[in-house]
């Protein structure tokens, strides 16, 4: 018997917006380190951009950015790579960054959305290799009309199984954690709705500031950026009822629902979110300036660096439970964690001492990742008084970045983690309320000193 070896077909990965500060801090480094963990894999790698860098100036970036992977060695694995100016809105130049790219193709936006749009939008009238797969970066659309608009105008070019939104919170190990967590455990499956849970908290919390990115940021602010994308889908995958496969379709169906579900809570912007913005601090013994006068910022654009918000998933299974997302940079501790918080017990029998205020509280940290489960015990030297014990495991991170996972998604062309269309239009429609009450200037813009936890008050209050 002959035994013919297949060789795996070469995809060209085609990024745009190559010279950017996305494509090296994370994309490249994550190519890298797919290219080590898969032998078998082949890529040809393309750049464009609008800077004009040479051919060394991009292959010096390659270099780099996969060295900080630990992956410098993977380098010669791409063989020849080629970098182009270009103006990916011009029907002209797309037609001739594509003329001799036969597929599977992947082409990567790491631009802003309006770039993304402007460049769909060119595509229409540009032939399109075989097998050719979209891969854009967050934020998809810049409100719910406009990522209408994109979605249309992609489905005009690809079906939807080759449209990779990507949400790199979708490529961490913590997403799966939480289906496990849920899913698999008698403790926690039939308590997971509003007849036990009091109250969900998302947090996202970082001690890392603007590091550079006024040009993008100053628009987004801690809303758009963190909220709208990363911690909406977090959201989905607490509330969705269960899917009956993890697929493309069934999970994606079944955050979708749970999305369609959330809505601000009592439909009151004003008093179901907040912002703040930080001033001047320090943060592990690092002076940092306002976030008003760090380069490129614009002070007249109001930008939060804070945000709070707080939802309900109207459903019979979580009516009643306020569901709130918060995530803010310059902060003095990174506090990235799910807490749930257990509605108290019906009752305790009169001889144990000291009423909980509920009835414990499951932490999901999302980095590092770590279960912890707070409980109410009694015993010791008061042996019927209760108080709290902590019982709190590591779980099994990956040594693959987020980027690795979703990028080896996307050339593999596994979507079941990717955005789907009306997903990331319902992320849009959630906080649509919120951020017009802002605009209105309904809701105030606090403040807080970088390195503290945020402004004082919202430590003792809630929305
Ligand atoms: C990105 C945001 O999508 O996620 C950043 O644009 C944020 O502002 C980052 O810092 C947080 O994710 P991670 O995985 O880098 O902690």
């Amino acid at each position: 018997m002959v035994i013919v070896k297949t060789m795996a077909k070469t995809t060209t990965l085609l990024i745009f917006g190559a010279s950017g500060d996305l494509t090296s801090r994370l994309l490249l480094p994550a190519l890298g380190q797919l290219l080590k963990r898969d032998p078998d894999r082949q890529v040809t790698l393309r750049g464009a951009g609008t800077d004009p860098w040479s051919a060394r100036r991009w292959g010096d970036a390659v270099r780099a950015s996969f060295a900080s992977a630990d992956a410098a060695d993977m380098v010669d694995r791409l063989g020849e790579t080629t970098y182009t100016q270009a103006d990916i809105t011009d029907v002209a130049e797309l037609k001739k960054l594509l003329a001799d790219i036969h597929g599977p193709l992947v082409m990567y936006f790491a631009v802003p959305p309006a770039v993304t749009m402007a460049a769909c939008t060119a595509l229409q009238d540009v032939p399109l290799p075989q097998d050719t797969v979209f891969a854009l970066e967050k934020p998809f659309g810049g409100n719910e009309d406009s990522a209408k608009t994109l979605n249309a105008t992609l489905r005009a070019l690809v079906p939807e199984n080759k449209i990779f939104r990507v949400d790199h919170f979708l490529g961490r190990p913590t997403l799966l954690n939480i289906l496990g967590v849920r899913f698999a455990n008698r403790l926690v499956e039939p308590i997971w709705s509003a007849d036990h849970v009091q109250s969900v908290l998302v947090r996202y919390d970082e001690s890392l500031a603007l590091e550079g990115r006024a040009r993008y940021y100053d628009k987004a602010g801690a809303l758009v950026d963190m909220i709208q994308s990363h911690l909406l889908q977090v959201l989905a995958v607490l509330a969705m009822e269960e899917p009956v496969d993890l697929d493309e379709v069934d999970l994606r169906d079944a955050k979708s629902a749970a999305l369609r579900a959330t809505h601000i809570w009592e439909d009151n912007p004003v008093r179901a979110s907040r912002r703040a913005r930080y001033t001047a601090g320090t943060i592990d013994g690092r002076p940092l300036p306002s976030y008003v006068d760090e380069e490129g910022v614009d002070p007249s654009l109001d930008t939060e660096t804070l945000a709070e918000i707080v939802c309900e998933v109207r459903t019979s299974r979580w009516t009643g439970v306020p569901f709130t997302l918060r995530s803010g940079k310059a902060l003095g501790e990174k506090k990235a964690q799910i807490v749930v918080t257990l509605r108290p017990v019906r009752h305790i029998p009169e001889g144990l001492s000291g009423k909980p205020a509920d009835g414990g509280v499951l932490r999901i940290g999302l980095s590092p990742d770590r279960i912890e489960l707070e409980l109410n015990v009694n015993g010791g030297d008061d042996p019927f008084a209760l108080r709290r014990e902590v019982l709190s495991t590591k779980l099994g991170s990956s040594t693959l970045l987020a980027y690795t996972e979703v990028l080896s998604q996307v050339l593999d062309g596994d979507v079941a983690l990717s955005v789907r269309a009306d997903a990331a239009e319902e992320c849009w429609r959630i906080i649509e309320p919120v951020l017009d009450a802002w605009k209105r200037g309904d809701v105030p813009l606090e403040e807080y000193a970088a390195g503290s936890d945020g402004p004082a008050e919202w430590a003792t209050s809630t929305v």
